[in-house]
């Protein structure tokens, strides 16, 4: 695969933990342990790949609804991940990020997580983006505010505020455009992820629960993505022209 047919920038809704705990007779915490190695496994797989940017929807704004013994236990594991991957993660340059409001993380989680992602800070080799306590609407709520604010300061003028600026307060505003995104599972929908940066992504399905999900799968979603014709609403025929310049 050339790099020019990589996505920057790959997302990933990592579903249908619960779903291969039960299958199995397992509680659905074990779904979300087996869930993890999956997450080392791709992080890995993209870094080896020179994949610029890797964001992972690890838990949503609306999860923190679930069984208080399931959000503890998914909140274990973050810690555990944090712990057990410092290494790897340093020693492969690699940068770590939240997304979200990880103000509502409990200390045990946020601790760690802000420790490294403050000693991966200087790290160019992929950006790795955990969206935490995240969703896209917050997150496009949270930009209006900003940008209503500046308006009140009169450091930003109504007529100027287009996509563009208004995608500039997004937390995700520094990183490379979303390419694709997959979600895993079967299931068909984006559940509040990266809702303003999905506009033009490429959207891939895979009837694959995410603890089975390992780099063969991404290696054929990645096939499948450089067979895509990307056309952000031009023809294909102005694409072509636009490729012979
Ligand atoms: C969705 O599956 C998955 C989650 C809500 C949590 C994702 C967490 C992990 C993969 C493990 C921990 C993360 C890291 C970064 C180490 P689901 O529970 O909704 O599955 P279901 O739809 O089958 O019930």
């Amino acid at each position: 695969m050339t790099t020019s047919s990589l996505p920057r920038h790959l997302g990933i809704i990592m579903d249908g933990n619960g779903r291969w705990a039960q299958t199995r007779g397992l509680p659905r915490l074990e779904g979300h342990r087996a869930g993890a190695e999956s997450v080392r496994d791709i992080t890995r797989a993209a870094r080896q790949l020179g994949i610029e940017a890797l964001t992972l929807y690890a838990f949503s704004s609306q999860n923190w609804a679930r069984p208080a013994d399931e959000v503890k236990g998914l909140m274990e594991l973050l810690r555990d991940y944090l712990r057990d991957e410092r290494a790897e993660i340093m020693d492969n340059g690699i940068r770590l990020e939240a997304l979200g409001d990880t103000e509502r993380l409990p200390n045990f989680v946020r601790d760690p997580l802000d420790e490294l992602r403050a000693a991966s800070r200087g790290n160019s080799g992929m950006v790795l983006t955990l969206a935490l306590s995240y969703g896209g609407r917050e997150s496009i709520a949270r930009a209006a505010r900003q940008a209503a604010n500046d308006i009140a300061a009169g450091t930003l003028r109504v007529e100027d505020l287009d996509c563009n600026r208004l995608g500039s307060y997004l937390p995700t505003a520094h990183l490379p455009a979303l390419d694709l995104l997959i979600r895993t599972s079967g299931e068909q929908r984006v559940s509040n992820f990266m809702l303003w940066e999905v506009a033009y992504a490429e959207l891939m399905f895979v009837d694959v629960m995410w603890p089975d999900f390992r780099r063969e799968h991404l290696a054929k979603c990645l096939e499948s993505y450089g067979e895509r014709e990307r056309r952000f609403g031009l023809t294909s025929a102005q694409l072509a022209e636009q490729s012979d310049v």
